[in-house]
């Protein structure tokens, strides 16, 4: 019985297996709004046979973009093109989109390094003045009007989500990110009512998660990517996760999506092994009793099948490994001996139907070579 290919409830909603496409930045968009590239990229993602497909990380502000190139629903008009865009994925095939809202922080306006204000990028906003690093400039602390303003970026880009028809919402509050950035006591020296204690730090995520929470249905899954440990002595750990996760599950948390690092130039495991973050999924998953996404280095089929068996996880979000074979999830079914459906008209090419399915791994046929029937 493979748990991969088995169906689960999330806030009124059956995904029929527990495949989600990792949110994953293209930087293709103009202006925020997406372009030819991302109906290209989300049309063979729709094929692919994952339950969920998380849209990568988009601005809430344009200001909160990463790089000028990033996908954004801080306005109408990106709101109006990316809905027009997945309703025509969304023709065909029937996975689920979702998306991911971000606001990047002191790590805006930049892509593998700063874009300077005369190249067309813009002043960033932090919890406190403290660039990332050397090259970087210094952000602007946050003041009440920004966190003010802040917050109600975020609940109207969730409106907009639920405008044109999104699933899922998930809150970016990882990877260094503005609400990550809060998080941390790397990033927070705030002396206001949003910094010190863990407790304090918490404050603002909760809040902007409160507002969210307040517009987006509760028949709509919404959750939030938090992150297992800034990998940096003094940084957030694990015991941070499982508080704000706790907390979040409190408000109305549907999931946590856990990943972790990013917070800072060497904020990183040091060394990068299979399956190294859900271990993190499995600890907030068993201290806090909310269901969980497990992400980073899962690579193979039945690599994924134990993290669900062990119930480290409810779900496997899949990021470089569902780039690199789009058909992930049909080639996991087939490794299974689960037969899923394709769409029609790729029906012939079904591993029950198409003899060259069991032979094409196996080191190629030689010219003339007799294909065992399937
Ligand atoms: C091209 C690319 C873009 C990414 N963009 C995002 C993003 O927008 N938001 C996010 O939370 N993570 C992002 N990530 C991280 C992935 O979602 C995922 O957590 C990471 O790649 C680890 O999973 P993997 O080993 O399956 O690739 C990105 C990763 C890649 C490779």
């Amino acid at each position: 019985m493979s748990q991969l290919f088995s169906p689960f409830e999330l806030a009124g909603i059956t995904f029929p297996n527990r495949i989600v496409v990792s949110p994953m930045c293209q930087h293709m968009a103009n202006d925020g709004q997406p372009s030819d590239w991302h109906l290209m990229h989300w049309g063979h993602l729709a094929l692919s046979g994952a339950a969920l497909i998380m849209i990568e990380s988009t601005a809430v502000e344009a200001n909160g973009r990463i790089g000028p190139h990033c996908l954004g629903l801080y306005s109408d008009e990106t709101a109006h093109q990316l809905g027009n865009v997945l309703d025509r994925v969304r023709k065909y095939g029937d996975a689920r989109f979702g998306v991911q809202l971000s606001h990047a922080g002191r790590k805006g306006s930049s892509v593998r390094g700063r874009v300077a204000l005369r190249e067309g990028g813009w002043r960033t906003y932090a919890p406190s003045a403290i660039a990332v690093g050397p090259d970087w400039p210094v952000p602007a602390d946050c003041t009440m009007q920004d966190l003010k303003r802040i917050r109600h970026s975020f609940a109207a880009a969730a409106r907009r989500a639920e405008e044109i028809g999104l699933d899922v919402v998930e809150l970016h509050a990882a990877h260094g990110y503005l609400l990550h950035q809060f998080l941390s006591p790397l990033t927070n020296r705030r002396e206001d009512s949003f910094g010190g204690s863990a407790k304090k730090r918490m404050r603002f995520p909760l809040d902007v998660f409160q507002a969210v929470r307040e517009v987006w249905p509760t028949s709509r899954p919404l959750g939030v990517r938090i992150s297992g440990s800034d990998w940096i002595e003094g940084g957030a750990s694990i015991e941070d996760a499982i508080a704000f996760a706790t907390e979040l599950k409190v408000i109305g948390c549907d999931f946590v999506d856990v990943s972790s690092g990013g917070i800072a130039t060497g904020s990183r495991p040091p060394q990068v092994t299979s399956s190294y973050q859900v271990p993190f999924a499995a600890a907030v998953r068993t201290a806090v009793g909310i269901p969980t996404w497990a992400v980073g280095m899962i690579v193979s089929p039945h690599q994924a099948e134990e993290i669900l068996a062990q119930r480290a996880s409810d779900f496997i979000c899949l990021g470089r490994a569902i780039l690199d074979d789009p058909r992930w999830p049909w080639h996991a079914a087939e490794a299974m001996g689960i037969s899923i459906p394709y769409p029609e008209p790729y029906s012939r090419s079904h591993f029950s139907v198409w003899p060259g399915a069991h032979e094409r791994w196996k080191g190629g046929l030689k010219s003339g070579e007799t294909v065992r029937p399937a």
